[in-house]
């Protein structure tokens, strides 16, 4: 069921406007701050997000006071709030009463109080400290009216391996394994006699220590999402109590190998995410990134819970956004699932590292600015834009498989290649689409596959129990599924699958694999068509296999396995099975894939020029087309018939679109 629903009711509109923290400022600048905002259609500010010494100066001493100023003086200019938990950060004098909070480093070294993020996921102190003051904020605010969201923390982030992550570590492994036993079995610690004799014997991967056991590993990053997720939970079950109404989220951070996202999801009622892209970064990239997030909740429309008005400050190089390209990847944002459009920060701070990061009002403090001028453009559309778009969703007859416990394994196994580049490899198929203007959705190896035709799961290396069935079960139906070499390997523990490769996929696909090579990075093979359709090059790894029911649509062109199938295809039910053994080059790509859709009727609403972007969201069945001129120069789009209407200029368009430079469209039925 995919209900068109608001994030809040209290907000059915795309939220405009982002991270504020009023208490770095002295009082005078709230109403210049209050004025500006109204100024710049900002709806929405995130308050609180690092604000614990302010609201809590000592344990025992509370200054809520600047904060009811704040929540009243934005409901009173009409701004809701999103009220943040300021536990990513917690104060100087909470880490000198608690030492055993702060983290330790990779070698296990407990760090001095520094930065944010500093603390120990599973320290007992940081828990209570953090659930008290979500208690405290949501006793004094859950009724506030401006109150629309809980910001849970910030960017959980990074792992600590102190002693008493050691030690819970320890107590994890034994509710997993039951026994060392178990353990050593699913570990295959005979190896290098690494067999464990006692539970205590067991530490976490220190950076000197144990780093090359891979089952160890991957439950070290199980563990450490669990125990990032416990302080979340442990946050939002306080909060929810409270206020059972207010949704409750934290910021994700896009492409994060440290925590599995797919797990934090679940707990969260609505994604939000980061979304900090080079100034340089081609757009499919950042559409990857989009519609991961939306996959996260199974196609739930998500928060940009941040972007930068103008530039970040961390990067190499802090190239400005063009102008129009704030406005364009805030509408590409939208596009693919987002319900907001908010930026970090409203005001450019003094001090500290993020001096020098972009703001909507920088230091000299003025409106009259570029980014001032963009940003108010975009809140006067937003707010023209009511609630026409808010809860719309997409509607993909495509996946594509991500799973983070795989983003482990294989980039820790090693061999055959060091670079395994997971997350590009999954990035490179997702292109193949994109460039079609084909929708995709991001999904993981617990997700339904029910509404899909095609399921591509590139570098599946790690296969979970019962993905195989669901595979087989699509492809019976009549879907169809694509997995390409260096798949099905080993199973959740990182233990090689005993009957080889692809291991429980050998069925599905129809064949099994002998052997792997590696190729240097100069090295390329050719992917010969059976047909005669055409030459491919291909690279990085090649697998040699042997098919058993598997047909075989190509064969590599070289070297000593010149003529065994590089690309096959099993047909199982109604359904087809591709196993592409080496990595194809993108003209592969497109026409494997477009060969592929076609069959299904798949095929995007409206044929763009290259660099125009399109996607639909559907709103109670109704579409709503986004055309996104990435280019930087005007073109035409050709539509598929006159007569829509355009949410973003008055009157109908005819059956044509020309879009200037960066320029975007939103088009619904009349
Ligand atoms: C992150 C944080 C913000 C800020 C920005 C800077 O997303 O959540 O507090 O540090 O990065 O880009
Ligand atoms: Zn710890």
């Amino acid at each position: 069921m995919t209900v068109d629903r608001p994030v809040s009711p209290k907000a059915p509109f795309i939220w405009h406007g982002g991270d504020y923290n009023p208490e770095q400022w002295p009082r005078e600048v709230w109403q210049e701050d209050f004025r500006l905002m109204k100024q710049a259609g900002i709806t929405v500010a995130t308050v609180g997000v690092f604000s614990w010494v302010s609201l809590q100066p000592a344990e025992d001493r509370f200054t809520f006071e600047w904060l009811d100023e704040i929540m009243d003086g934005l409901h009173r200019n009409g701004i809701r709030a999103i009220l943040a938990t300021p536990s990513a950060a917690q104060p100087g004098w909470m880490s000198q009463a608690y030492p055993q909070m702060l983290r330790s480093d990779d070698n296990g070294q407990r760090r001095p109080h520094r930065h944010r993020v500093n603390y120990c996921p599973n320290s007992d102190d940081y828990r209570r400290l953090s659930g008290n003051m979500a208690r405290a904020l949501a006793e004094r605010y859950g009724d506030h009216p401006a109150l629309i969201l809980w910001h849970v923390s910030n960017e959980y982030d990074g792992r600590c391996l102190c002693d008493t992550c050691a030690a819970r570590f320890r107590e994890w492994l034994q509710a997993r394994y039951g026994s060392l036993n178990e353990l050593n079995y699913r570990w295959w610690t005979a190896f290098w006699s690494h067999t464990y004799t006692d539970w205590s014997q067991i530490m976490p991967p220190l950076a000197t220590g144990e780093v090359l056991t891979h089952g160890l590993n991957v439950d070290y990053f199980r563990f450490m999402t669990d125990s990032h997720l416990a302080c979340f939970c442990n946050e939002r079950d306080i909060l929810r109590s409270i206020t059972p109404d207010i949704p409750i989220t934290t910021n994700l951070m896009g492409a994060y190998k440290p925590l599995d996202y797919r797990r934090f999801a679940r707990e969260m009622d609505v994604v939000a995410w980061d979304c900090y892209p080079r100034a340089n970064q081609p757009p499919g990239e950042i559409a990857f990134m989009h519609d991961t997030h939306r996959g996260l909740k199974d196609g739930q429309p998500f928060l940009l819970m941040e972007q930068t008005p103008s530039s970040q400050n961390w990067q190499a190089v802090n190239a400005l956004k063009r102008p129009g390209v704030l406005r364009l990847w805030s509408y590409q944002a939208v596009a693919h699932g987002a319900d907001s459009v908010l930026y970090f920060q409203w005001r450019r701070g003094r001090g500290g590292c993020e001096k020098l990061h972009g703001a909507v009002i920088e230091h000299a403090g003025r409106a009259d600015t570029r980014v001032f001028r963009e940003v108010s453009q975009l809140g006067a559309e937003l707010a023209a834009l009511g609630d026409a778009i808010v809860g719309a969703r997409l509607n993909a007859r495509v996946g594509i498989v991500f799973d983070w416990d795989n983003w482990h394994a294989v980039e820790d196994a090693v061999g055959p290649v060091r670079d395994k580049h997971y997350y590009a490899t999954v990035c490179k198929h997702y292109l193949a689409l994109y460039r079609q203007n084909i929708p995709v959705d991001v999904v993981f190896p617990d997700s339904d596959f029910s509404q899909y035709d095609l399921i591509i799961a590139p570098m599946l290396y790690m296969v979970k129990a019962g993905f195989a069935e669901k595979v087989e079960a699509l492809v019976e139906r009549g879907g169809t599924f694509v997995t390409t070499y260096h798949s099905g390997r080993v199973d959740e523990t990182d233990l090689a699958f005993e009957n080889g490769y692809p291991g429980p996929l050998a069925r599905v696909l129809g064949l099994w694999v002998e052997e792997t090579d590696a190729l240097y990075d100069d090295q390329t093979n050719t992917i010969v068509m059976a047909d005669n359709s055409g030459v491919f090059t291909c690279g990085h790894l090649a697998d040699l296999l042997h098919t058993g029911t598997a047909a075989v649509l190509a064969t590599y062109g070289e070297d000593f396995y010149q003529g065994m199938p590089v690309v096959t295809r099993n047909t199982v039910g109604a359904g087809d099975a591709y196993y592409l053994a080496s990595d194809p080059d993108d003209s592969f790509l497109d026409r494997f894939y477009v060969g592929i859709v076609r069959q299904y009727g798949i095929a995007p609403v409206i044929q763009p020029p290259d660099g125009v972007e399109v996607t639909v969201r559907y709103k109670q069945g109704k579409p709503i087309i986004f055309l996104l001129n990435h280019r930087a120069e005007s073109v035409s789009v050709a539509l598929d018939k006159a007569g829509y209407r355009s949410l973003l200029h008055a009157g109908l368009v005819g059956s044509q679109v020309t879009l200037g430079k960066y320029e975007v469209d939103i088009l619904v039925e009349t």
